[in-house]
C-alpha cells in the first residue's frame, strides 16, 4: 500500500519560511527523475510479471501515480530502495478521472493499456495554468495503429476494431516532438503486430529511459534519444528487476542554480551531465565556473551576468528550468531576454518576482529581466511546479524572510527541498499557514 505525504498535512495548507542571504556549502543530493519515474510506472502494465524500479523519487505526484495504477489492479509495493509494480490481474482499463485530472502522466497509460488489453478509457488531462497541454499527437498516432479511438464527454475511448487482436505496426510522423505523445505511442508500439516508426520524436533523456526500460522487458525498441525511433512488435513482454530511474536533470538544474543565486560553491550529485548540457552552458556563460565528473558537478559562481535564454525541446534549453532561471536572472548584472517557447501562459512567476524586487517587463511569453542588486524577502504564491521552485531560489537570495505558499506544487516534484537545502546550511522551515 502506498504512504502519502502531502504538503497540507491533516488538509491544512502550509508554507516555507525561508531566511535569504545565507551562504551553502556542501552536497546536494538529486533524486531520481520524477517526469522519467511516473511514465517508467505505467509501463509495468505492459507485463503481467513484476517492474522493480529503483531510485524513484519521494513525490506527491509518484503516490497519485501509484493510486491511479492499484485503481486498475496493479500491486504497489514500495519499499525504502524501490518500488515493486505487478499488473498480474487488471480489473479495469479506466484509471479513477478524480485522479488522472490533476496528473498528466497518467493519460500516457492508454498506450499501455491498449497494448495490454486492446482498450482503454481515460480522462482527457485537463489543461493546466501553464497551457492547453493538447494530446492530438497521442490520439492521431494510436489511430494510425488501429486503434478505434473516440473523445466524449472529456473521456478518450480507444480501443481495437473488432477482429484485431492487437495494435498494427504504423509508420507515424509528430507535428511537434511530444514528450507524452512519444512516450504514449512507444508503449503501444511495443506489443503491436509488426513494425512501427516513429518521426519528429522528443529526444529527451525520459524517453531513453523508457525506451531502456522497456527492451529490458523484452521490447525491440531502437533509436531512442534520435528524431526516429523505430519499434520492433513482440507479442509480450516479461518482467524487469531494479532497473534504476536516471537522476532527475530538472531538480539538478534547480540545484545548480540555487548556488548561483546564492553565490555559494556547491556540488551536486548524481548529475549525467549530457542531461543537462543547454543548462551548463547557460550557466558558464552567465559567470560560473563548473567541474563535471563522472558522478556529479561543483559549481562556483562568479559576478553573475544578465544571458538571454529561449527555451526549446531537447536539446534545447528545458522549459521546465525557465523560471528557476528566470529567478537567477533578477540578480544579475545587465538585463536578460528569456523568451518561453513551449508553453503558452508560463510567466505566472513574474509578478511574484515582481513582489520581491525583481525588475522584469513581460513582451508576450518573453520576460525582459533588468537584473537588481538585491531581492527583498516577501509572502510569495507558486503557481505551478517550478515557478514555486523559482520562488525559493529567490528567497534563498532576497533580504530578511520569505513566505513561499503553493508547496502543493512544490512538493509534486521535488522531495523534501527544505531537508537538502538545510543539509548545505539554508534557513528554511516547513510550518503551518
Ligand atoms: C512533459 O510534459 C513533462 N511532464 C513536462 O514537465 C515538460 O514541461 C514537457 O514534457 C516538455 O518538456 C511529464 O513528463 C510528466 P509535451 P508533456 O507533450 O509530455 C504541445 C514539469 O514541470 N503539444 O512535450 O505534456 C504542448 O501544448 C512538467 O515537470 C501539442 O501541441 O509535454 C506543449 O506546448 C510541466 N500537441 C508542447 O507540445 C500534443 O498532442 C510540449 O508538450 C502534445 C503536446
Amino acid at each position: 500500500m502506498m504512504v502519502t505525504a502531502t504538503a497540507s498535512q491533516g488538509g491544512l495548507k502550509s508554507h516555507l519560511s525561508i531566511d535569504g542571504g545565507v551562504g551553502l556549502s556542501g552536497v546536494m543530493t538529486v533524486s531520481g527523475a520524477k517526469n522519467s519515474a511516473l511514465v517508467l510506472m505505467t509501463a509495468a502494465l505492459l507485463t503481467n510479471e513484476p517492474v522493480e524500479l529503483c531510485n524513484v523519487p519521494d513525490l506527491t505526484d509518484i503516490q497519485g501515480m501509484g493510486a491511479i495504477l492499484e485503481a486498475l489492479g496493479v500491486s504497489v509495493v514500495r519499499s525504502p530502495n524501490s518500488l515493486k509494480l505487478t499488473a498480474t490481474h487488471l480489473k479495469s482499463s479506466e484509471p479513477p478521472y478524480e485522479l488522472v485530472n490533476c496528473l498528466r502522466a497518467s493519460f500516457f497509460s492508454i498506450g499501455s493499456l491498449l497494448g495490454r488489453l486492446g482498450h482503454a478509457r481515460v480522462p482527457l488531462p485537463g489543461g493546466c495554468r501553464i497551457g492547453a497541454r493538447p494530446v492530438v499527437e497521442h490520439i492521431r498516432g494510436l489511430k494510425a495503429m488501429g486503434a478505434v479511438v473516440n473523445v466524449n464527454h472529456g473521456l478518450v475511448t480507444a480501443a481495437l476494431p473488432g477482429g484485431l487482436k492487437r495494435l498494427k505496426g504504423a509508420s507515424i510522423v509528430l507535428d511537434c516532438p511530444s514528450v507524452g505523445a512519444t512516450e504514449t505511442l512507444l508503449m503501444a508500439a511495443v506489443l503491436a503486430d509488426g513494425t512501427s516508426t516513429i518521426e519528429n520524436a522528443a529526444k529527451e533523456p525520459e524517453v531513453q529511459d523508457l525506451a531502456n526500460l522497456l527492451n529490458c522487458m523484452g521490447a525491440k525498441v531502437s533509436g531512442a534519444g534520435g528524431p526516429v525511433i523505430t519499434v520492433e512488435g513482440v507479442e509480450r513482454l516479461h518482467g524487469c528487476s531494479a532497473y534504476s530511474v536516471i537522476p532527475d536533470r530538472i531538480e539538478a538544474g534547480t540545484f545548480l542554480m540555487a548556488a548561483a543565486i546564492t553565490r555559494s560553491t556547491l556540488r551536486v550529485e548524481p548529475v549525467v551531465p549530457e542531461h543537462l548540457n543547454s543548462v551548463l552552458q547557460k550557466l558558464r556563460d552567465c559567470g560560473c565556473q563548473l567541474e563535471i565528473d563522472s558522478v556529479g558537478i561543483t559549481i562556483r559562481p562568479g559576478e553573475i551576468k544578465a544571458v538571454d535564454v529561449i527555451t526549446q525541446p531537447f536539446p534545447g534549453f528545458p522549459t521546465d528550468l525557465q523560471a528557476p532561471f528566470m529567478a537567477l536572472m533578477a540578480t544579475a548584472q545587465g538585463t536578460s531576454v528569456i523568451a518561453e517557447k513551449i508553453y503558452e501562459n508560463r510567466m505566472q512567476h513574474v509578478a511574484e518576482l515582481q513582489r520581491m524586487g525583481a525588475s522584469i517587463r513581460i513582451e508576450g511569453s518573453t520576460g525582459i529581466v533588468e537584473g537588481v542588486p538585491r531581492l527583498s524577502g516577501a509572502p510569495v504564491t507558486g503557481s505551478d511546479l517550478r515557478a514555486s521552485a523559482a520562488m525559493v531560489l529567490a528567497a534563498l537570495a532576497a533580504d530578511g524572510t520569505t513566505q513561499v505558499s503553493g508547496l502543493e506544487h512544490l512538493d509534486r516534484g521535488y522531495a523534501d527541498i527544505e531537508a537538502k537545502l538545510n543539509q548545505v546550511g539554508a534557513s528554511v522551515r516547513r510550518q503551518q499557514s
